[in-house]
């Protein structure tokens, strides 16, 4: 039980840490893509500015000056292309040429393809009359860009999974540190319950003694006493079933395996039908028993008879006469799975989590049999849980209930 509490706190730290880190990351990727989109916007304005500066305009013709050497503005990877006012391109130069045309709105333009390029386009404006004589657009290859993106990628995920792993282990020893005062207190609040169920055995049964003792002198004691020593009898048989049922709950998780055997599940049950036929007959209820395949489990006999007990009691207790009840073992690959359903009061669909719970009972009104306390439902669920299995139960209230046991099949 408490590892599972530990895999789920340690399961939610971890999602919880992988989502700011994935946030963080996200933010730095955004933001260190913007600037650098920024800086080589900033980097081809300057150059197109040079190069618009470089250019004379003759006979209204766009005219580059002779002593001008664009490459010496321009470096691997960058191009520039000179347009006429109309967008027709006059001359080029450079390797990374954008083949789009020309759109004087649009002052950054990116192409997409095999290798992305970014071009930034600069009107040319005469010094003297304010004209517009053309425009220069400088062109680069977005490569060095994305390869700079991928190494911030590989940084970040190699960053994050390295924390993770770290935070991982971390959070390991962390949750385990929690969990052991919180553990020890439940070790020993359920030494208690044994401890405490254990010494009321003795004084319980010297009552149970004693209360009989004038039981058998009629005579002596008037029929009044007589009926107050039944009671004091009866309410101490209770109260040792009571006991007997708490040590059994709190000492579900270190009852030995050792004296497991290979346990025929259909025999048990044949058994347990036979018992309480007389009480299903003395109701009018019809009490079933159906068998597929071969329900061979390991297993305590005892513990799995006290399972079925209480689950057969149960249905016999919340079914009104003339009810059928039902059992049916069935083996499904290396499951048995077995089902005791009924056709009772059932179980209102928010009480349906609350019954494999100690001492929950619903409502007493409803309830057909007030001999219990509670914890037969938790008994059963802690014998299923140690054979390796589990309860589950499906009811409709006024319809009926269907318990159904999985253990593992040998
Ligand atoms: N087959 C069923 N049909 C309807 N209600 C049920 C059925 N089985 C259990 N319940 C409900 O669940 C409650 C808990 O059951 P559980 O067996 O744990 O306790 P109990 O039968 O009341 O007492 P105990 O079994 O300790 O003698 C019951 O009081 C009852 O309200
Ligand atoms: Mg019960």
């Amino acid at each position: 039980m408490f590892q599972r509490i530990r895999y789920r706190l340690l399961l939610s730290y971890l999602v919880v840490f992988a989502s700011l880190l994935g946030i963080f990351a996200i933010a730095v990727r955004v933001a260190f893509t913007r600037s650098l989109n920024e800086q080589i916007t900033d980097k081809l304005t300057a150059i197109g500015k040079g190069a618009a500066a470089n250019v004379e305009f003759e006979k209204g013709r766009l005219k580059i000056e002779s002593d001008f050497r664009p490459q010496n503005l321009i470096a691997d990877r960058q191009a520039l292309q000179w347009f006429d006012p109309q967008g027709n391109l006059i001359t080029q130069q450079g390797q990374a040429i954008l083949n789009l045309p020309l759109l004087p709105s649009q002052i950054i333009q990116i192409q997409t393809g095999k290798v992305p390029i970014q071009a930034v386009t600069v009107p040319i404006i005469t010094n003297d009359n304010n004209q517009l004589v053309g425009y220069v657009r400088v062109s680069q290859s977005l490569e060095e860009f994305d390869e700079t993106l991928e190494k911030l990628d590989w940084g970040l995920g190699g960053g994050i999974i390295i924390t993770l792993v770290l935070s991982g282990i971390s959070g390991i020893l962390l949750t385990h540190q929690a969990m052991q005062p919180i553990e020890s207190s439940f070790q020993r609040l359920k030494q208690f319950t044994a401890d405490a169920s254990h010494e009321l055995r003795s004084p319980l049964m010297a009552i149970k003694i004693n209360a009989l003792v004038p039981l058998e002198y009629p005579d002596e004691i008037g029929p009044k006493d007589a009926e107050k020593f039944q009671a004091i009898a009866s309410a101490t048989n209770q109260m040792t079933r009571l006991t007997e049922d708490l040590l059994l709950l709190a000492r579900t998780d270190k009852i030995p395996t050792h004296n497991w055997n290979t346990l025929n599940l259909a025999s048990i049950l044949e058994n347990l039908i036979q018992l309480y036929q007389p009480q299903a007959e003395a109701k009018q209820i019809n009490l079933k028993f159906q068998l597929i395949g071969n329900p061979q489990l390991m297993g305590d006999a005892v513990q799995l008879t006290r399972l079925f007990t209480n689950l057969v009691e149960n249905a016999l207790n919340y079914t009104p006469s003339k009810g059928i009840v039902e059992i049916k073992i069935n083996r499904v690959g290396s499951q048995l799975y077995v089902n005791v359903q009924d056709t009772g009061v059932g179980i209102a669909p928010e009480h349906i989590d609350k019954v494999f719970e100690r001492f929950w009972r619903a409502d007493r009104s409803r309830s057909y049999w007030s001999g219990g306390s509670g914890l037969g439902l938790a008994i059963a669920q802690a014998i299923a849980q140690n054979h390796g299995g589990l309860i589950s139960v499906t009811s409709q209230l006024g319809v009926g209930s269907c318990f159904t046991v999985r253990l593992p099949a040998s």
